[in-house]
């Protein structure tokens, strides 16, 4: 059988270069594989349960598929599409819904996160967001979904409600396998690039001041206080060696670097510049391309149009199998 893999993101804003390294890139890579097919959508329901503004919510969707397409989402290798664009994920969900019982979806780690931070503003979407979550899932019959730790708990609920429905009414939907590849990208401070406001390179940044930002806030291994002390770079510099692991192309230059690191022989600043150099690479070619998408809304759209029409009519197929296992007709 071959892969579909899929994937959705939230309309919450622009990249950051934790998404980008540790998100776009894999997108990127498995479109290349010739056997998968990939979905990749925004997921503008889900993001209706904290963003409440519509031109927010309508301008994030557009640049944000622009930053995709600069990063190298091509549309003739993917599906790109809205969720929204496919009333039938809905009504997948709403059957789904009926047996997906309450109290599992209590225990939902990141839903109980939100409850404890805003406990007066539960919603019912809040708390259903797992099951339309597998409709996104069980729809195109998605075989391989690339996660972040956080969405696991909500990929094992799509798996048990596909089991649940296939022990009753046979083999409807494929159970979907998780890939917890999402590398994890240090921020300045060396936790998790956008975990804390003040610890994200935006994409977009011009590439003076992503290295002001390095220079400045990028955290170095605390006890290398003097050129002349010995740097751990493997577990004391998450936030720069961190990156470098992940980005510096070759292999011998990341090495001399933590060996110079470890003798004593490069300053905290000159392998700050290097680590710029090499965030240059990348990101100047993309936002050379992201610049010529600037006033092609137009384009965005028609992309928009096409993958909403090929995801759609995968989709339909599944959820017209479902209503005819639930006893429903359409008459309109
Ligand atoms: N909940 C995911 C997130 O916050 C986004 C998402 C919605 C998703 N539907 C999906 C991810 C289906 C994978 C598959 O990141
Ligand atoms: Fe970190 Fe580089 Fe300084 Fe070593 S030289 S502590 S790896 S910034």
């Amino acid at each position: 059988m071959s892969q579909v893999i899929l994937s959705g993101i939230r309309a919450t804003g622009r990249l950051h270069f934790g998404n980008f390294l540790g998100a776009v890139q894999n997108f990127v890579k498995f479109q290349e594989q010739i056997d998968a097919t990939c979905m990749y959508f925004v997921a503008d329901w889900h993001t209706l349960t904290t963003l409440k503004d519509p031109e927010v919510l309508r301008s994030n969707l557009i640049e944000m598929i622009k930053d995709y397409i600069a990063a190298g989402l091509d549309p003739n290798k993917s599906i790109i599409y809205t969720q929204s664009s496919i009333p039938e994920i809905a009504e997948l969900a709403l059957y789904l819904s009926m047996f997906q019982p309450i109290n599992e979806l209590n225990l939902i780690p990141t839903y109980k996160e939100l409850v404890r931070k805003n406990p007066d503003q539960v919603s019912l979407g809040l708390l259903s967001y797992p099951i339309l979550m597998a409709a996104d899932i069980l729809g195109p019959r998605a075989t391989m979904i690339p996660v972040g730790e956080d969405q696991i708990p909500n990929v094992e609920l799509a798996r048990s409600l596909a089991q649940r429905f296939n022990r009753r009414f046979g083999e409807i939907f494929v159970i979907p396998e998780m890939m917890e590849q999402m590398i994890k990208v240090p921020g300045l401070d060396g936790n998790k690039m956008g975990k804390s406001d003040n610890n994200s390179i935006e994409i977009g940044a011009p590439m003076n001041i992503i290295g002001k930002l390095y220079m400045k806030k990028g955290i170095t291994d605390p006890e290398r206080k003097h050129l002349m002390d010995l740097g751990d770079p493997y577990n004391r510099c998450k936030s720069v060696y961190g990156i470098h692991e992940l980005i510096t192309q070759d292999e011998k230059d990341l090495r001399v670097i933590a060996n110079k690191c470890m003798k004593a022989e490069i300053s905290c600043v000159e392998c700050k510049k290097i680590l710029v150099e090499s965030i240059a690479k990348i990101l100047i070619p993309f936002q050379e391309k992201r610049k010529e998408l600037t006033d092609k809304d137009d384009y965005v759209s028609e992309i928009l149009y096409e993958g909403g029409k090929r995801a759609r009519s995968i989709i339909a197929k599944t959820v017209a199998v479902v209503r005819d296992k639930m006893g429903i007709v359409l008459y309109s």
